[in-house]
């Protein structure tokens, strides 16, 4: 017999909640909007698939015309520990060539993932690259990388919600929250 698991018990607190998400990404959707106000050209990336919620929010906050394409990297597997090892499993759809490229991430933590896309989107020659990432762990950091846009810079907790997951589950909660540490420590033992 299978039972329904219930997301919300598993929950420590809510760190970021709906209203205080949906603020932070009015005023960056304002901030880029300004920022690319010169430019008829703008290709949002999401990176899959965390990204997947704040790109939804953010592209429909965004009062200009753009593009999206997606991409999709793994660098996690069950753990809450990064491996450093990251793969592209989802290339972009179209060529990036020229294009002003502003990359849609939902977290930095350790910096390898981005680091990664970063480099490899570069060598594809836009014309611009910048980064907006929902969350920053700048406490993690283990290889440096410029960020234009945060969110919220957030403490070394590990949280869910909003599109991030844990072991591919707690994506479709609407706010980011810390998950009680005893389903995950005997991952990272
Ligand atoms: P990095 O390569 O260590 O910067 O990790 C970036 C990726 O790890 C993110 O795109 C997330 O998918 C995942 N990640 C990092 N921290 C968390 C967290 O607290 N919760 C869920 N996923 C996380
Ligand atoms: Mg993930």
């Amino acid at each position: 017999m299978s039972r329904l698991r219930d997301l919300e018990a598993d929950i420590l607190y809510v760190m970021i909640n709906e209203a205080q998400l949906q603020a932070r990404i009015a005023a960056m959707a304002q901030e880029i909007a300004a920022d690319y106000a010169d430019e008829p050209d703008l290709l949002l990336i999401c990176v899959l698939k965390g990204g997947y919620v704040f790109l939804g929010d953010l592209s429909r906050a965004l009062k200009r015309p753009h593009e999206l394409d997606f991409m999709g990297v793994s660098s996690y597997g069950a753990r809450t520990e990064s491996s450093g090892e990251v793969r592209i499993v989802m290339d972009l759809k179209e060529p990036i060539a020229g294009r002003n490229v502003l990359i849609v991430e939902d977290i930095i933590d350790s910096g390898r993932t981005l680091d990664y896309m970063r480099r490899s989107l570069l060598a594809r020659s836009p014309k611009s690259l910048r980064i907006v990432t929902l969350l920053n762990k700048p406490s993690r950091r283990a290889v440096e990388v410029q960020v234009d846009y945060v969110g919220f810079d957030i403490p070394d907790e590990f949280v869910v919600g909003y599109g991030l997951d844990f072991a591919e589950l707690y994506r479709n909660l609407p706010y980011v929250g810390v998950l009680k540490p005893e389903l995950f420590a005997h991952l990272n033992a």
